[in-house]
């Protein structure tokens, strides 16, 4: 799984434990300082592993066809270009995986609007 603009983590937390002995999530940031609270909060955390790296989700260093989730949760709205990101999220997505966007509509948090797109080829 990869979990795009992951902050400090709480997606990434959030998800890694229904991922199966064999999962892992790539926590990716463009905020080093972000991912090293990430790191902080993950000391002691059971597997699955989350291992973190910077980058920009619009363009995310790695191979096409990696990954079998892809979520972002509360981050594409602070993204300048947010179409390049969830185009880089479909691409490193292998064929028949999703990818899933939580944002709050109203800035509050009182409801999560979510949006799922599938990959179509
Ligand atoms: C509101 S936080 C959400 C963090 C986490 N996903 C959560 O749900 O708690 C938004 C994150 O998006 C990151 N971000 C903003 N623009 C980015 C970009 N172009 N590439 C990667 N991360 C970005 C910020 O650094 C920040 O950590």
């Amino acid at each position: 799984m990869i979990d795009v603009g992951a902050g400090t983590g709480a997606v990434s937390q959030a998800a890694s434990p229904r991922l199966g002995p064999t999962g892992s999530v790539l926590a990716v940031d463009l905020a080093s300082e972000m991912l090293a609270q990430l790191r902080h909060r993950l000391d002691g955390h059971t597997p699955p592993p989350i291992m973190t790296a910077v980058m920009d989700a619009g363009f995310l260093g790695v191979r096409s066809s990696t990954f079998d989730v892809a979520l972002s949760g509360i981050a594409l709205q602070s993204m300048p270009d947010p179409q390049a990101a969830v185009s880089e999220m479909c691409r490193v997505l292998r064929q028949g995986a999703h990818s899933e966007r939580r944002c709050p509509p109203d800035g509050g948090g009182r409801k999560t609007a979510m949006a799922v797109a599938r990959r179509a080829s």
